[in-house]
């Protein structure tokens, strides 16, 4: 049987990012069940219908890396209540047709989590984040998403060790496997 391949997105490009070390901990997790690729995005342009055509090489790469994946995971920050600006601005490029009119994030199937040291857990940004994906016509995986509030009660030496958290993490990815496998383009 072919290993489920999933996309991870980090809402974040410090190199510390807590978002970042959630997707770690997910790849490590989820473990050999999986092909777990954290996209590097950091030489994507910004949106700017004047260089759409062509595709720039980073747009070209992450469309192909996007198109291999059968589900997408967000590890998404929050800031001021909403996503963040390259989370955004990748979402912004990869929502538009490629030169054969195709849309790679359509229909995929896709899952969000996001770690935070204030109080929300990243909800706020993420309720904006689920209607984005939506109308995306991505399928989102509403149950379970994974809030994880006041982060630094499981940070060390800047370092994310999850405690509470792991078995939330855990059960979030075998639930995305699960909803992966039942999409009706997952073959
Ligand atoms: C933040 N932060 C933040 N946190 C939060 O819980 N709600 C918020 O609305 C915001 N707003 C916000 C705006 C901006 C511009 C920044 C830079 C930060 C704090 C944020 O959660 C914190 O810096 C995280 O550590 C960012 O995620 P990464 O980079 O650790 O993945």
């Amino acid at each position: 049987m072919k290993k489920i391949k999933i996309a991870a997105v980090v809402g974040s490009l410090r190199k510390a990012s807590l978002n970042r070390q959630l997707a770690e901990a997910a790849a490590a997790l989820c473990g050999d069940e999986l092909v777990f690729e954290i996209l590097d995005y950091q030489d994507l342009p910004f949106m700017n219908e004047d260089i759409e055509f062509p595709a720039p090489a980073a747009v070209q790469r992450l469309r192909a890396q996007l198109q291999e994946a059968d589900g997408i995971w967000f590890f998404s920050p929050e800031y001021n209540h909403g996503i963040s600006g390259v989370l955004k601005n990748f979402l912004d490029w990869m929502s538009r047709p490629d030169e054969a009119q195709k849309r790679v994030l359509n229909g995929k199937p896709a899952a969000v989590s996001g770690i935070t040291p204030g109080m929300s857990g990243t909800l706020i940004a993420q309720d904006q984040l689920v209607t984005l994906l939506s109308f995306l016509n991505m399928r989102v995986m509403n149950v379970p998403r994974l809030t994880i509030p006041n982060a630094l009660e499981q940070v060390t030496d800047g370092k994310l060790v999850l405690k509470e958290s792991e078995p939330f993490l855990a059960e979030q990815c075998r639930a995305f496997i699960n909803f992966i496998e039942n999409n009706e383009f997952f073959k």
